[in-house]
Formats: C-alpha cells, structure tokens, sequence
C-alpha cells in the first residue's frame, strides 16, 4: 500500500500536470543556450545527426527506466531518491546508498543553475527598461549601460557581460552587496524555487508549471517571428534566416582557400568519425533531458500507482527535443548568422557568449531590439525557473524522509545548503571558475556516474521484465517489448564507449588542474563533503526504514490473525 513516509501522500493532480512539470524540468536554459553553442561548435548537421541517434537509443529508454524506478518508489510511499531507489532495489542498503550519492546532484546543478537564472532575470529588467522609455520610465540594473542595451561596438558587449558577473575578480559581486544586482537578484531567484517548493507538488509546481509554459510557447513564437522576418538585414550574401537555417542543418560545410573562395565541400563522414561529436551529442542529451539527475525519478514518485507514464515520459521527451531543436534552433543560430555571418560562427560558440554577448548585440542592431530582448531573456528566466523547482524537489523529499523533517523544516534546511554552493559560485567569479567546475563535475561528470547505477539498478537489479510491467501500468501506450534488451545491449555499451572515451580526453586533464586550481580543489572538495555527509545520513535512515517496515509487516499478520480469530 501506498503509505507517505513522513506526513500526508502527495500527487499530481493530473496527467498534463506532470507532463509539464517534466517538460518545464528538461526544457531550461540547456535548450536555449547550451544547445545552440554545441551545435555552432560542432559543425551544425554534423552535430544533429548524433544528436537525433543519442535522443533515440539514450534519452527515450532511460527516461522511460527513469520513470518507472520513481513510480515504483512512490507506490511504496517513496519520494526521495534513497528510498525510489531502495524500494527497486529489494530493501538493500547499498542501492539506498547509491539513491542518497544521487541526490547531490540535483542539487548540485541549483547551487549554479540559480545564479545563471538570476543573469537572465537582471537582463531581461534591463530591456524592459528600454521598452519603458516610451512611457517616460527608464531603469537599468547595469553600472555602466544605459536601459534597453544598446552598445556601440561588439566588444563593449562581451565588457559590460564580464563585469556584470564579476568575471573580472573574486569577491567583486560582493564587494557592494546592497548595490549589487547579481546577488540580490540571485537570492530572490532562489526564494522564488523555494516558495514555490513548499507550496507543494500539485499546488506549486503543477499550477506554476501550467502558466508557466503557455508564458514560455508565447514569448518563443514571438522572437521566431520577428527573427524569421526580417529578411536579410544587413544586405551581405549569405546571411539571410535560410542561410541561418542552412548553418544549423546542413553537414557539410564549405571549403575555403586562403583567398577565401569556396573550393569544395567537407565530408559528412569525416565530420561523424570524430568521436567529439558523438560525445559532445551524448553528453548535451543527458543534460538537455534532464536526464540521471534524479529530477524524473523524485516527480515520477508522484505519479497515481495507476496512472500513465509510459506515453507521459515520451511526450516529455519530444517536448523537450521540440524546444530545442524548433523553438531554440530557430531564434537563436539564424539571428545570429543573420547579424554576424557564418564566419564569426566561432565567437558563438560558447554557452554564455551565445546567449550573453552574441544575442544582446543581435538585438542592438534589430529593429524593435529591446522588445525582443525582453521576450527572449523573459523566456529564458521562466524556462529556467521550471527546471530549478525540480533541482530542489529532490533535496526536499530527502530531508523529509531521511531525516523525518517537516516541510518547511526540510525546506529551509535544502535553501541552506544550496544558498551554501550558491554563495561560492558568486563568490569565485573571476573568469567563471567556481560555475565552470560545478557545471563540469556535477553537471558533466556525475550524469555518467548515474547511468551506470540506475541503469544496473532498474534494468538487471530489478530486471527489465518488472520495469516494463511497471511502464505498462495504466499506460496509454505500450512500450515496444524489446525495451528492455535495448537499454540492456545497446544503450548501456553505447554509454560505457561514450564515457571510456571521456575519460581518455577529459579526465587526466581535469584531475591534473583540480590538483592545481584551488578554487576547483575547494569546490571537488565540498562537493565530496555534501556527497558523504548524505551519503551516511541514508545510511543510518535506511537501517531506521527497515525497522519500521519490520513492525508494519508484523502489525498486519497480527491484524490478519485477529481477523481470522474472531
Ligand atoms: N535540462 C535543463 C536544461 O536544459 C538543465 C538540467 C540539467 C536540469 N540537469 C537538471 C534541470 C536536473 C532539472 C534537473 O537547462
């Protein structure tokens, strides 16, 4: 029976409640920024083919197990991570464990997620202050812009972004707190998730999620139409919207001599024998989807026992591949080939450039430029806020559970220790480095590390045939029958070559400059610190759980012999 482990049994309130909210969850700032970034880096085409191939044999099977592990908690009265886990994992401390290392990370991303939100949030009130002048109101939260952000030159972009986030030394977002908008704004970002979170499942997240997207379709069609209509704004060959589109999609590429005339056209297959590209696809999949991160597995727990997840986890899944490579795709790469050409393509194709440097400057030189801005950095806040709630649902089902804390005790206890993380990223924000770290170690390294777990967990522990009889409860749609062996004997190999061939280029490397960076030294280490401390509080909980599932057990066989006694 379905029995809350700690006060009253929450749940959706409807299907297209958690649809949403896992939709709100995988679709944020990854599908507006990371995305575009990876696939200007990576060559456009060349990127999407092993893109489309990861979202099939990676993302749809292990959001479905994904799905499945969370539901089968939650039907024991199970919501955090330790406990959806245990409950798959027949009652053993070990998966309880691995459940408790899992739900760091979640947490983990918050700690940085936040503090990009807040950017996003700061940049959209910048623009409205343009969009205000009008009426005769005019604000700007920027020391040295005027409202509405309109610079001079291209480099004064990337200046007035570096010194915005402090990028020009540690400590510098602190050194006039009250003046600062970064972290103020941060803090209210992160008052904003937990409000929100202690509102509840269904009270919070499900009504927050469904105005939320609606806000998020409509400022979305708006910057696709502006930017698809503006024909070729700056009047030089190649740089129309199709030839924005053309970068994004075709494969090949063109090649140049040194004259810079055009002499041929590069392979589609030299471009896909490069195992970056199937690594970088892989990698933005997992990060994209929102995927071994526990998000899914901590909302699936509230799915009604007899309720549809399988088509429930598919729609997700193509919401979110639907935002990406539709909505994202179509704004941001053509405005900015559009504006800047497929020569500059280099200087977008970072995360934080695209959407903080480059766009800004596209938007300077557009017609009705502040308008867009404002919808655009407004999307990108609201999408941004649907995936945080879900990075601090986790923690809280935790400390609920773990340590038998009331809601707004366990609340308040999460906000402390992510407002802890937080305060280091703004604090080590000299060339980005404390978000650097976090964002490769907790957001690149441990997704990995998760995927083996869950994957052995769900697919061999509780083996696949119980999963697919868990999909299949109250399903709208069957999953195919040979899901299980896929996951088992493609995704799983496909995931240990990935992550092989990661070490192999990544990892030494990285090693090598935690040993020599302290400010990742003290993030790794804190991290580690966080990851053990849960580690043995799950530990000493499980023992308590087993307990209490002990005297439940006994409490029912002595009720059945009085039953049958009397
Ligand atoms: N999917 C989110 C995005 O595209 C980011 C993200 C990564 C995330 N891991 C998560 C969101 C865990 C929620 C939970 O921006």
């Amino acid at each position: 029976m379905a029995r809350e482990k700690n006060g009253k049994n929450e749940h959706w309130e409807s299907n297209l409640g958690v649809v949403l909210a896992v939709a709100g969850s995988a679709v944020g700032l990854g599908n507006f920024l990371r995305f575009p970034g990876q696939v200007a880096t990576y060559g456009g085409g060349a990127f999407m083919i092993p893109y489309f191939i990861s979202m099939l044999l990676v993302a749809i099977p292990i959001a479905w197990s994904e799905w499945a592990l969370g539901r089968r908690g939650g039907r024991d009265g199970y919501h955090s991570l330790p406990g959806i886990y245990r409950a798959a994992g027949n009652g053993k401390t070990f998966w309880a464990a691995s459940g408790g290392l899992v739900a760091l990370v979640p947490t983990g991303i918050c700690m940085f997620y936040i503090f990009v939100e807040a950017w996003c949030l700061l940049y959209a009130l910048q623009y409205l202050g343009g969009c205000l002048r009008p009426l005769g109101i005019e604000f700007s939260f920027f020391p040295t812009v005027d409202s509405g952000f309109k610079l001079g030159d291209s480099a004064s972009y990337e200046a007035a972004f570096a010194n915005f986030v402090g990028m020009n030394g540690d400590g510098s977002l602190f050194q006039n707190f009250f003046k600062s908008p970064v972290v103020l704004a941060t803090f209210a970002c992160a008052a904003a998730n937990f409000t929100l979170v202690y509102c509840g499942i269904a009270k919070g997240i499900e009504r927050f999620c469904k105005i939320a997207t609606p806000l998020l379709l409509l400022c979305s069609a708006l910057v696709i139409l502006r930017v698809a209509t503006l024909g070729n704004p700056t009047g030089v060959e190649g740089q129309s919207f199709v030839d924005g589109l053309g970068f994004m999609w075709n494969p090949s590429r063109p090649l140049l001599d040194e004259s810079g005339a055009v002499v041929g056209q590069t392979s589609v297959w030299t471009a896909l024998a490069n195992p970056e590209v199937w690594l970088a696809a892989t990698s933005h999949i997992f990060f994209s989807a929102s995927l071994c991160v526990g998000a899914i597995a901590t909302y699936a727990s509230y799915v009604k026992p007899n309720k549809d997840i399988a088509l429930s986890s598919l729609t997700a899944v193509s919401a979110n591949g639907f935002c990406e490579v539709a909505l994202g795709g179509l704004m941001t790469i053509p405005a900015a080939v559009m504006f800047l050409g497929v020569a500059n393509s280099e200087s977008f194709a970072s995360t934080f450039t695209m959407g903080f440097i480059v766009l800004p400057n596209v938007f300077g030189l557009m017609p009705g430029g502040e308008f867009f801005g404002f919808f655009f950095f407004s999307l990108l806040f609201i999408a941004g806020i649907t995936s945080s709630v879900s990075q601090a649902q986790p923690a809280v089902a935790w400390t609920k559970e773990a340590l038998g804390l009331s809601r707004g005790a366990s609340v308040a206890l999460t906000a402390a220790v992510a407002l802890t993380g937080t305060a280091i990223v703004c604090w080590y924000t000299k060339n980005a480095a404390a978000l650097d770290a976090f964002d490769f170690w907790i957001a690149t390294f441990m997704p990995f590390v998760v995927v083996f777990l869950q994957t052995a967990l769900a697919a061999w522990v509780w083996g696949a045939d119980k999963m697919t009889a868990e999909l299949d409860r109250g399903a709208k749609t069957r999953v195919p029958r040979c899901f299980g062996f896929v996951i088992k004997y493609l995704t799983t190999p496909y995931l240990a070559l990935v992550f092989a061939f990661w070490c192999f280029k990544n990892g030494s490397g990285r090693l090598a400059g935690v040993a020599q960076n302290p400010v990742e030294l003290k993030i790794v280490l804190f991290l580690v610190a966080t990851g053990a401390a849960l580690i043995w509080l799950t530990i000493r909980a499980s023992k308590r759980w087993n307990v209490e599932e002990e005297a439940t057990r006994e409490r029912d066989v002595k009720n059945e012999t009085s039953d049958v006694s009397a």
